[in-house]
Parts: C-alpha cells; sequence; structure tokens
C-alpha cells in the first residue's frame, strides 16, 4: 500500500441484509473490551465440556499460558459425537471432490464411525495419549479422519504438507519423535497420480523411531511395504468396530504440532492445545464467516497441510457443525475453470483463500469466472499474505459479484486463528487492510523501542495480551519460544515478526514480514532455509537469499551463489540443476525462481550479508545506501549480472 492508494482508498460498508442477519453485531467489541476474559469464557461455552473450568486464564507464568484451567474436554467429541447426538447425523460434514472427478460425501454421523475405527485401529497400534503420530496425506477424507482420530485419542498429530520432501519429511518426525506415520499411496495433482508413499520410505531411512506406516489407498500406484512396520489402512481400520468411548482430556492438553519456517535453517515445532484453541477457531469461525451451519456450504480452498487448513478445514468448521467442501487438486486441473465449477456445484456460499491464488485468476482472465453461476457466494475470505486492493477489487467484482464481503484475515501458525479481520456485518472494508483485531484481541503497532505508535504510523506488529488459540511452545525448545517471540519487547508482549501500519481510523495495514521470512504463495519459506540448501550442493561455496516482489506468488525466491573454485559456471545448467536441488531438498514450493551465479556478496563490516541491497537488485530498484559495505563495487558486478530484460 503505497500513500497514494490510501489517499483513494475506496470503502465498502457492509450489505445491509447481510448485516441484518449476522451472527454478530457491532457491539461485540464493547462486550470483549468491558470484559476480555468474560468474553472469551462465553466464547468457550460453545463447546461442550466434560468438567468446566476453574480459571478462565493462567499468565501468572509469562510468556508460559494456559486457558481453561482444570476444564476437560475431549476435541473430536466436540467436533463430531455431540452434533449426531443433537441429531445431525445426516448433515454432510463434507463433499469431498477428487482432481479426477470422483466424489464422496461425508454426513456427521458416517464421518463418526470413521473417526472411531481409526482411533481403534490406532490404539491396535499401541499409540497412547501424549504420543506424536506423523500425517503425510493427500487432500482426501482420511486425511481429516486421521486427525480427529489422533485428538480423540489424545494423541498429538503432525501434519506434514504432501508437497515436503523426504528429508523435510524425516527432519520433522526426528523433531517430534513420532513413532507412527499415516500416509497414502500418493495423491492426484495436475491430472495425474503423484506418489507419497516412496518419500516417506526414504524419509524412514534417515530418522529412528517409526516403528508403524499406515498407508490408504488412493491412486493404486505400486507400493512397497516393509513387512511387519507398514499396513494398508483398508485393512487395519475396516475391521474396527465404529464404538470408541471417547476419553476426557485436560483443556492443555496438546492437540498438534505444525511445523513453519523460522529466521534459522530449523523450522520451529509450533505446538497447539486443546480448549482455548477449539474455543478460538470456533468463535471465530462462527463470526468472521458469519457461518450459518444449516444453510452455509464452506470452502476453505487450502491444505489441510497448513494450519489454514487445520483450523478453518477441520476444526474450527466441525466444532459450528459445518457444511464443507474439501478438494483434492490444483485450480487448473482440467481446466482453469474448475474451482468455479466447484462453487457452482456444490452451492458454496462462503469461499476462502489466499491473494495469490486470486492473481492467478486474475492473469487466467475474468470471462472464466464469468462462465460459472457464482451466486451462492455471500462470503469471500482471504489469507496468507497482504492482498493487495487491485487483486481485493478483482475478488470483489469477478467472484463476489460486488455483492460479498471480503474478510481479509491476518494470522499466523503460531496465533491458530484469525487475529485481525473485519466482520462482515459490521466491518466497512477497505481493500487492502485487515481492519481491527477480533474482539479479544489486543494488537499494536509499535517502533523499534517498543512504543504505541499512534494512527497514521507504521511499525511493528505486537499482540499485548495472550489469547486462547496461541501457541503454547516450541515442541521441545521452550528457550527458542521465548527468544523468538517474547523477548524483544518483554515476556508478555509477542512480536508478530510483521511490519503494519495503523491508519487515521485505527484500521491495521499489514506490510509483510520484517525479518528473513519470505512469504511465497502465501507459504512461509526461511531465506536461511534455501540457503542451507544451495550450499549443501557440491558446487556453491556460499550464497544468499532474498525475496523479490512477484506479482503472483507475492514474493518470489531469489539466490545468489558464489560458486567453488574448482567448479565451472556453466551457465544456465547449472541453475537449473541448482533449482532442481532446492525443489528435492525442501520441496518445490522452495525452488528458487532465479538463480544468479556471482562472484561476491554484499558484506558489512561485521560480515552480514546486506540482502537489503539484494532485494533492490532482485526487484530491479535503484541501490539503497551502500556505505556500510566493505566494497561497494560488488554491489556492480552483481547488477551486470542480471538479465537486461528484468
Ligand atoms: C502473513 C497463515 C497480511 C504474515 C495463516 C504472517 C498475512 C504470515 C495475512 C503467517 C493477511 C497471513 N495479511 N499478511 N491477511 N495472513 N499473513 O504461519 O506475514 O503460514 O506473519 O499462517 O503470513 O503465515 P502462516
Amino acid at each position: 500500500m503505497s500513500e497514494s492508494t490510501e489517499g483513494q482508498v475506496r470503502r465498502f460498508p457492509p450489505p445491509p441484509d447481510l448485516a441484518a442477519q449476522a451472527n454478530v453485531g457491532p457491539e461485540i467489541y464493547e462486550e470483549a473490551s468491558r470484559d476480555r476474559l468474560a468474553f472469551w469464557a462465553r466464547q468457550a461455552e460453545r463447546l461442550t465440556w466434560a468438567q468446566p473450568w476453574d480459571e478462565v486464564l493462567d499468565w501468572s507464568n509469562p510468556p508460559f499460558a494456559k486457558w481453561f484451567v482444570g476444564g476437560r474436554l475431549n476435541v473430536a467429541y466436540n467436533c463430531v459425537d455431540r452434533h449426531v447426538e443433537a441429531g445431525h447425523g445426516a448433515q454432510v460434514a463434507y463433499h469431498w471432490e477428487g482432481e479426477p472427478g470422483d466424489t464422496r460425501t461425508l454426513t456427521y454421523g458416517q464421518l463418526k464411525d470413521e473417526v472411531c475405527k481409526a482411533a481403534n485401529a490406532l490404539l491396535e497400534l499401541g499409540v497412547q495419549a501424549g504420543d506424536r503420530v506423523a500425517i503425510y496425506m493427500p487432500m482426501i477424507p482420511e486425511t481429516v479422519v486421521a486427525m480427529l482420530a489422533c485428538a480423540r485419542i489424545g494423541a498429538v498429530h503432525m501434519v506434514v504438507f504432501g508437497g515436503f520432501s523426504p528429508d523435510a519429511l524425516a527432519s520433522r518426525i526426528t523433531d517430534a519423535d513420532a513413532q507412527v506415520v499415516i500416509t497414502a499411496d500418493g495423491g492426484y495433482r495436475r491430472g495425474a497420480p503423484s506418489a507419497l508413499k516412496p518419500n516417506v520410505d526414504e524419509a524412514l531411512t534417515r530418522t529412528e523411531g517409526v516403528r508403524s506406516v499406515v498407508v490408504v489407498r488412493r491412486t493404486e500406484q505400486d507400493v512397497e511395504m516393509t513387512e511387519g512396520r507398514d499396513v494398508w489402512w483398508h485393512d487395519l481400520v475396516d475391521r474396527q468396530s465404529t464404538a470408541h468411548t471417547p476419553e476426557m482430556f485436560d483443556a492443555e492438553h496438546p492437540l498438534y504440532i505444525m511445523y513453519t519456517s523460522g529466521t534459522t535453517a530449523k523450522p520451529k515445532g509450533i505446538l497447539h492445545t486443546s480448549g482455548g484453541y477449539l474455543t478460538q477457531v470456533a468463535f471465530s469461525h462462527w463470526a468472521v464467516f458469519d457461518l450459518k451451519a444449516d444453510t452455509d456450504v464452506f470452502w476453505t480452498a487450502a491444505d489441510v497441510g497448513w494450519v489454514t487448513g487445520h483450523s478453518y478445514i477441520v476444526y474450527g468448521p466441525l466444532a459450528n457443525r459445518a457444511t464443507s467442501v474439501i478438494y483434492e487438486g490444483t485450480p487448473e486441473t482440467p481446466h482453469r475453470g474448475r474451482w468455479f465449477e466447484i462453487i457452482e456445484k456444490y452451492g458454496v456460499t462462503i469461499l476462502y483463500t489466499a491473494p495469490t491464488v486470486i492473481r492467478t485468476f486474475m492473469k487466467w482472465g475474468e470471462d472464466i469466472p464469468a462462465k460459472f453461476d457464482l451466486s451462492s457466494l455471500r462470503i469471500l475470505g482471504s489469507v496468507g499474505e497482504p492482498i493487495n486492493p487491485e487483486a481485493w477489487l478483482w475478488y470483489y467484482k469477478h467472484i463476489g459479484g460486488e455483492r460479498c464481503p471480503i474478510v481479509d484475515t491476518w494470522w499466523q501458525t503460531e496465533t491458530g486463528a484469525h487475529m485481525i479481520t473485519p466482520l462482515p456485518g459490521v466491518t466497512t472494508l477497505k481493500p487492502g487492510s485487515a481492519s481491527r483485531p477480533l474482539p479479544g484481541i489486543s494488537a499494536k503497532v509499535v517502533d523499534d523501542e517498543g512504543n504505541e505508535l499512534p494512527p497514521g504510523s507504521t511499525g511493528l506488529l505486537v499482540l499485548t495480551e495472550p489469547w486462547p488459540s496461541m501457541l503454547r511452545t516450541i515442541w521441545g525448545d521452550d528457550d527458542r519460544y521465548v527468544d523468538t517471540y517474547w523477548s524483544r519487547f518483554g515476556k508478555t508482549t509477542y512480536f508478530a515478526g510483521d511490519g503494519a501500519k495503523i491508519d487515521e481510523d485505527g484500521d491495521f495495514w499489514l506490510l509483510g514480514r520484517v525479518d528473513d521470512v519470505m512469504n511465497v504463495s502465501g507459504h512461509r519459506i526461511s531465506t536461511t532455509e534455501v540457503e542451507s540448501s544451495l550450499v549443501a550442493h557440491p558446487a556453491v561455496a556460499e550464497a544468499a537469499v532474498v525475496g523479490a516482489s512477484d506479482p503472483t506468488t507475492g514474493q518470489g525466491i531469489v539466490a545468489f551463489c558464489i560458486l567453488r573454485g574448482n567448479v565451472e559456471d556453466s551457465g544456465e545448467d547449472l541453475v537449473q540443476q541448482l533449482r532442481q536441488h532446492v525443489a528435492k531438498d525442501i520441496g518445490p514450493i522452495a525452488r528458487p525462481r532465479q538463480i544468479l551465479v556471482v562472484q561476491e556478496l554484499p558484506k558489512t563490516r561485521s560480515g552480514k550479508i546486506m540482502r537489503r541491497l539484494l532485494r533492490d537488485v532482485a526487484e530491479n530498484r535503484e541501490l539503497g545506501d551502500v556505505t556500510t559495505l566493505t566494497d561497494s563495487s560488488v554491489m556492480e558486478l552483481i547488477s551486470a549480472k542480471l538479465p537486461s530484460s528484468q
């Protein structure tokens, strides 16, 4: 957002008919600020507790929070059984659409049976409460069933995105010390089966401790089964009983670990727990999407391997008894109208996706959505990166028919649920602004010293009060938890790592990461992780990686590499080899958009690489201040390397 765009910001008040029937009205902000903890306690009452809590929040040892202390519940019971008990067993929980066009419908009653069977299967494998179970799956119903089965027996799931490499999977399995892996032969992507099981086999050569691998048959690709370790899901799960009595767990019982990139090469295992997490995902899903359980068809078009999938494909929607859509594949398969076809087919009323997808649709052209009946839509959502006003307006017009409010939701893996977002029946929207903190959430923009900045300023985003769905720690590393999030401004202020501006109305505009984390198509990738991968290649001596702005993916990965002395620069061949190496090492999403082979990197006198300058080069901008460089001619040499078309 530039100053000039903000000057001409258009405003979109809530549609009156939507506002009149909205789940929440403007008074909710006042209600929450009157007594924040009482407000969250009321939200927790959306859930069914086996034992009520004694205390809403224990913040006596910051930054280690305990929410709903003493309360007991079962997360899976709350997501499934209680709806069946209330007579909604025949309601569709998921309309699942496979990429090849095969479909499955799962009602709440069927989901309950499947989850119970899978829970019994895990018990048979010896999984106990607190054990970690890795899930490496395509987007199929069994993925959700596996997650809920873990939750049901108190095992901690650790879903690894199916696009990640064997190495990435192995390091996560090792870090979480998982003993069971649930996977599939493969899934469908871009019109072809894409194998998963071989990656698991490879990963398991690099980590110890996994004793069982459960394999769902999806693509019917040939897979190797290791005797005594691997078992087919249909052999193990199908013969189990549908009866399983859920055990009640402490509100702070761990629910899942989700790895995310930080500023170092080692991903962080973000730990979420039960009662507070479910409370906030349920509340936010209900309030932000104005969810009407009886009539809405909700679609989070994201992968369940990311936090967005955890909170808004699985836990939030199920806690609220929503009917959701799950789609296995990519938007262009078999044609570029696939998503719109799905919206039309299921009558999707709420669509939640990422700006990078919207920009891709923009590139493909508005005549594609125009061919489909999208009139069922009533609310649109955006997540993952700042949405530029141009993409916002396109989304509003060509998908939302100028009828649907767009909720631009700012949050993180660490926050677990929405934090800064409009409310569709309340907020006057400004394209590009995520609006205000959710009721019950306290956010501020501060300067480098942590002083709160007045409206009209730009600074760093912080959260000043704990919230129910906050991460509880980094798995196995409390010190890193404190250092990363709670040390810059003291132990009670959460440093989000994002820059933000607060405007004269008090609305927040998110400006992207202020650390060395890139955001590529809404996925967080650490510059250090890609650098480590590059220097692990025998040809590379040193590497510096930056995120350069990209019209489609938000940021693109640009790497600058110095080759080892004995390596000849074979030009394009080598570059392709290196790109491929990173894709294989970390995953295709980390494949650099561009790699430039250079003689030297710009460094400060203390030896720190000046990424700021590399970003200037990568974005084809005039160079910023070079006075702290040891040798300013380095930059001329690097700039000369750029293709002239840049
Ligand atoms: C960015 C995804 C601007 C931000 C849920 C954050 C956003 C990081 C928005 C978290 C938004 C997410 N506007 N930026 N609406 N949503 N971000 O952990 O930089 O994958 O810190 O969680 O994405 O990414 P994560």
